[in-house]
């Protein structure tokens, strides 16, 4: 079955990033001149995405004003002659069809993707992570929709991280089938203890699931922080019938904390063609004073 719809969880605290989250959603943080949910919807678009349901929360209206037109500011740019500009914003509401759905309750991300139950129906579908930016020239939505095709089990969106990183995200339990895809039969949510970390392996923003999780969500009681984890119901799917974990190619940019911000914004900003020369020399001149 053709993988057609996405869901983007969007309505978290952003608690790591105040104050600047503290009436912008982390969503909206720009990567030099784009806020980051675009990257993500631009990936969901090549990766085949047609249908994009946001989860979004109370003061997120930005997020779909940012996906809407606006008549009035390309009025403006077109008399003022900014056809740069212009061209920059005029095709943003057409990059798919863009739903919302608020979460209401802030309960963890296995909570928020619960609310995408009515929109998906019976269809697998993708879940991309609105602070996780995914950059290259492969889209890992499109490797990890490979797989579901190849395999036809969910499949999870991985990287290896660091021993000291991985008791803030999840740690898998995985195989090698061949090159960077592995078999995943088991997971963990935030391992605290040393004999809790299955691997050095962690689901990093992507992941592609069928239909059954939102059963397996009803039942999933509150896990670390307590909070509805979408890893704990993925742990009981990886258990029961297996998942396929693709270490996708293209660098990942974790918009949740501060650093990764910055990280995201000077890589991106060196490849960026206005600014990319100058951030350069300007990178190097400061370098001779650390
Ligand atoms: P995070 O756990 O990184 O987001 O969730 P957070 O809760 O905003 O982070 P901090 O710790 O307070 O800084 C990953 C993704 O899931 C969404 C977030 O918006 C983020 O894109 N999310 C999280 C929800 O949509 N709802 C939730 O209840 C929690």
């Amino acid at each position: 079955m053709k993988i057609t719809k996405a869901v983007i969880p969007a309505a978290g605290l952003g608690t790591r990033v105040l104050p600047a989250t503290k009436s912008m959603p982390k969503e909206m943080l720009p990567i030099v001149d784009k806020p980051a949910i675009q990257y993500i919807v631009e990936e969901a678009v090549a990766s085949g995405i047609t249908d994009i349901l946001i989860i979004t929360n109370r003061g997120k209206g930005v997020i779909e004003d940012h996906f809407d037109i606006s008549v009035s500011l390309e009025e403006i740019l077109k008399r003022a002659g900014k056809t740069e500009q212009l061209d920059s914003i005029k095709d943003i509401h057409k990059l798919a069809n863009i739903h919302y759905i608020r979460q209401i309750e802030t309960k963890g991300l296995g909570h928020a993707v619960s609310r995408a139950r009515t929109f998906i129906g019976d269809e697998p579908f993708v879940v991309m992570y609105g602070d996780d930016v995914i950059i290259g020239d492969i889209p890992a939505t499109k490797e990890l929709i490979d797989a579901y095709g190849t395999f036809g089990k969910g499949v999870l969106g991985i990287k290896p991280v660091s021993e000291e990183a991985i008791k803030k995200y999840s740690s898998l339990k995985v195989e090698n089938i061949h090159d960077n895809v592995f078999k995943c039969t088991d997971m963990i949510e935030k391992p605290q203890r040393r004999e809790d970390i299955f691997s050095l392996y962690s689901i990093l923003g992507r992941c592609v699931l069928p239909p059954d999780i939102f059963e397996i969500l009803d039942h999933t009681e509150p896990g670390a922080g307590g909070e509805i984890q979408l890893t704990d119901a993925m742990a009981e799917l990886a258990r029961k019938d297996g998942m396929t974990a693709v270490e996708f190619t293209s660098k990942r940019y974790d918009m949740g904390n501060k650093l990764g911000i910055l990280q995201a914004n000077i890589e991106v900003g060196l490849k960026h063609k206005e600014v990319g020369e100058g951030l350069r020399e300007y990178i190097k001149e400061l370098a001779k004073t650390l």
